[in-house]
């Protein structure tokens, strides 16, 4: 199979770390995978805060429901209202920011680290918690922490793929006929099922 895609299916996210701490060089190296990412007109309406200090990686413990694991490395991927290169970067800041988050747990994957992302905007709360602990100035907004580190959990590559989430073309008929009716339960349902997924797996 191609690399690249391989690093793709095997990067999962790692909640497990030894207590290695990562090579600066490898550092600098995600956070270049990071900032090579796509940007609506290149605004690149990002900035990074790279944290190994212990006593800051406690309090992300201590306050963060869901950022409990013990990593020896978090990233903290910034919106940048005043770095950006244009102000269409207010549009389109969380798009461009999620892109070069999973660059960087793309490259984490290949350089055989593990990762997971830690959402924290758009919940007020985490926000708010991040920006205390970070002391950030006015002008940026935590999107999310990553958690790096070499792994102590290995878990399988996989694939995801679903034909039924795959529309080869338009879709065909007009709006409201049944057959969407019956699409609609079954989004429904499935959004109820993912969510208790997604609560057991961040807990
Ligand atoms: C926006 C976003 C927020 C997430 N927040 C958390 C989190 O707070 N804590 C956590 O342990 N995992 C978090 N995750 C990781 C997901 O739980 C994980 O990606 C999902 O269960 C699929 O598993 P995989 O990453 O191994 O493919 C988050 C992922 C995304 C994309």
């Amino acid at each position: 199979m191609n690399e690249t895609i391989e690093v793709i299916l095997k990067r999962r996210s790692i909640r497990l770390f030894t207590e290695e701490s990562v090579e600066e060089e490898k550092i600098r190296l995600l956070l270049e995978a990071g900032m090579a990412g796509p940007s609506a007109v290149n605004a690149q309406p990002w900035e990074f805060v790279v944290i190994t200090e212990k006593p800051i990686l406690e309090k992300f413990r201590g306050a963060l429901m869901f950022a409990k694991m013990a990593a020896p490395l978090v990233i903290c991927v910034l919106g940048s209202r005043r770095m950006q290169k244009s102000r269409v970067g207010d549009k389109f800041w969380v798009q461009d920011c999620s892109a070069a988050t999973e660059n960087i747990l793309l490259a984490a994957t290949a350089l055989g680290l593990g990762s997971v992302w830690v959402g924290v905007h758009p919940i007020a709360l985490f926000e708010r918690q991040v920006k205390s602990i970070l002391n950030l100035p006015t002008g940026v907004t935590p999107l999310n922490l990553i958690y790096i580190g070499y792994p102590a959990e290995s878990k399988e590559a996989r694939t995801q793929y679903d034909e039924k989430r795959v529309h080869w073309g338009p879709f065909q008929g007009e709006s409201g006929e049944k057959g969407d009716e019956e699409v609609s339960k079954r989004y429904e349902i499935n959004a109820k099922e993912s969510n208790e997924n997604d609560n057991a797996a961040v807990q």
